[in-house]
């Protein structure tokens, strides 16, 4: 793992956001993984930015969220999908038919989870971008998740719908399951960029980084790839 330590959250954002620019002006059709949650709205907004000065254009590539709740419509002021539109489509030159998120509506989550899941093998990843959960999830493959898990609809753990209350009026509000990429899924794009910001999340950096591998910490399972960058800023790295 490539761990680089930055100041703050803006250094945080500037740098992750430069890379992926970075892979947009090497391969402008490159294929992005993109995640949702408060940690990479900085790095949205800085791609925002340079696709605003004419620097970056996205016409040409393809991006697959890791993951959606499950009983929100896509309209939902919360559902991942109003989210990426909010931040980042909306304001940039992407082609709708380019954009992949699970879609979480129907009766046959099944169906879902196995579409999604071939979408992805026929279209390797070439940069994943990361949050982490305090818990130490990755997408939503929450603890226990076994490493070889490809797309599923999953059960969301109580620490995780605490933490995302936040966005909801109320606990109740926060749906309880997800269909989210898996593990596997994860672990086979070419690239993968974990960013994390604040104190609440350095005990999970600590123990992905030196903790043991174990299906527990989900997130430790990137020691297993080949080309993983971590950027925290220092709150994030304090138990490192
Ligand atoms: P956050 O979420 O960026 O809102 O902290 C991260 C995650 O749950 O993956």
């Amino acid at each position: 793992m490539n761990v680089i330590i930055v100041n703050d959250y803006a250094e945080l954002s500037s740098t992750a956001g430069r890379m992926i620019a970075g892979l947009l002006h090497s391969k402008p059709a490159c294929t992005l993984g993109l995640a949702t949650g408060s940690t990479p709205l900085g790095t949205y907004q800085y791609l925002v930015q340079r696709y605003q000065a004419g620097e970056i254009s996205l016409r040409e590539a393809q991006t697959f969220n890791l993951d959606e709740y499950c009983g929100l419509p896509r309209s939902h002021p919360q559902s991942y999908y109003h989210f990426m539109y909010q931040n980042l489509f909306r304001h940039v030159d992407i082609r709708p038919d380019n954009i992949h998120i699970p879609c979480t509506e129907g009766d046959d989550l099944q169906t879902q989870c196995d579409s999604y899941n071939a979408l992805l093998h026929a279209t390797p990843l070439d940069l994943q971008l990361l949050g982490i959960g305090s818990n130490g999830h990755i997408g939503f493959c929450e603890p226990g998740t076994p490493f070889d898990q490809e797309t599923f609809h999953t059960r969301l753990s109580e620490s995780t719908r605490q933490d995302n209350q936040r966005f909801f009026a109320s606990l109740d509000e926060v749906p309880t399951t997800a269909i989210t990429m898996g593990i596997s899924n994860i672990l086979q794009a070419r690239s993968i960029l974990l960013i994390a910001s604040g104190k609440g999340k350095a005990q999970c950096i600590a123990d992905m980084i030196k903790g043991p591998i174990s299906e527990q910490m989900p997130a430790s399972a990137l020691r297993l790839h080949a080309d993983v960058t971590v950027i925290v800023d220092r709150d994030a790295a304090a138990l490192l």
